[in-house]
């Protein structure tokens, strides 16, 4: 499946105020949102529609109602959290399924730390959503815990994406389709996604 990477004028102009060195939390998490809310228009462009009769202002009138699979977001702890927002402010009726995930030290594999899935998961799209794919495996990981609890159609959402953790996932889950506001030069010795945006989780609950 190939990567989305969603060029849109109002996508890279937001995306270059996060990426400021003195940016304040506020802004950072307030375009986290704006971002996010753009990147959920575009994942969501194939949702299926069915007509619906309904009383209008002037009499019967049929309107479009989305059908059949329905939505549960999943954030990533915790920077997934910093995205959430901007998934339900247009998908208000979206459940909301949490995973942690955490490194074993030992086995230097990500481990699920927390899990909570939706009951019928299995009949919804499943949209992760983690602000920086950096080498991939905690969404590999994460897409593992979908697919074991049944889900059947997964997205992923990120805001910035190394090309590294991409080729990552698009390995281990080739059915799955990431959609992102860029996809950075590569990942630096310490993990962090170059240019990037810094350690997304602090910038986003201020714990800088
Ligand atoms: N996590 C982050 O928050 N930033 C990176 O650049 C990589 C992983």
């Amino acid at each position: 499946m190939p990567t989305h990477e969603i060029r849109h004028p109002l996508i890279r102009h937001k995306l270059g105020l996060m990426r400021r060195a003195d940016i304040s939390t506020k802004n950072f998490r307030e375009l986290a949102q704006e971002v996010t809310m753009l990147l959920t228009y575009e994942a969501t462009k194939d949702l299926v529609l069915e007509d619906q009769e309904i009383v209008g202002w002037a009499g019967p009138v049929t309107v479009q109602r989305i059908a059949g699979k329905k939505i549960t977001v999943v954030p990533i702890l915790r920077a997934g959290i910093g995205m959430l927002d901007g998934v339900l402010n247009l998908v208000p009726s979206a459940k909301v399924s949490v995973l942690g995930l955490e490194r074993d030290e030992e086995t230097l594999k990500a481990r699920t730390y927390y899990s909570k899935m939706v009951p019928d998961i299995a009949n919804r799209l499943g949209l992760i959503i983690d602000p920086m794919l950096a080498t991939g495996s905690s969404l590999v990981a994460a897409i593992d815990v979908l697919k074991t609890s049944g889900c059947k159609d997964i997205r992923v959402m990120v805001l910035v994406a190394a090309p590294e953790g991409i080729k990552r996932v698009a390995d281990a889950h080739p059915d799955v389709e990431i959609y992102t506001a860029s996809v950075d030069q590569g990942l630096n010795e310490q993990g962090y996604i170059v240019p990037g945006l810094g350690d997304a989780g602090d910038k986003i609950f201020g714990s800088i």
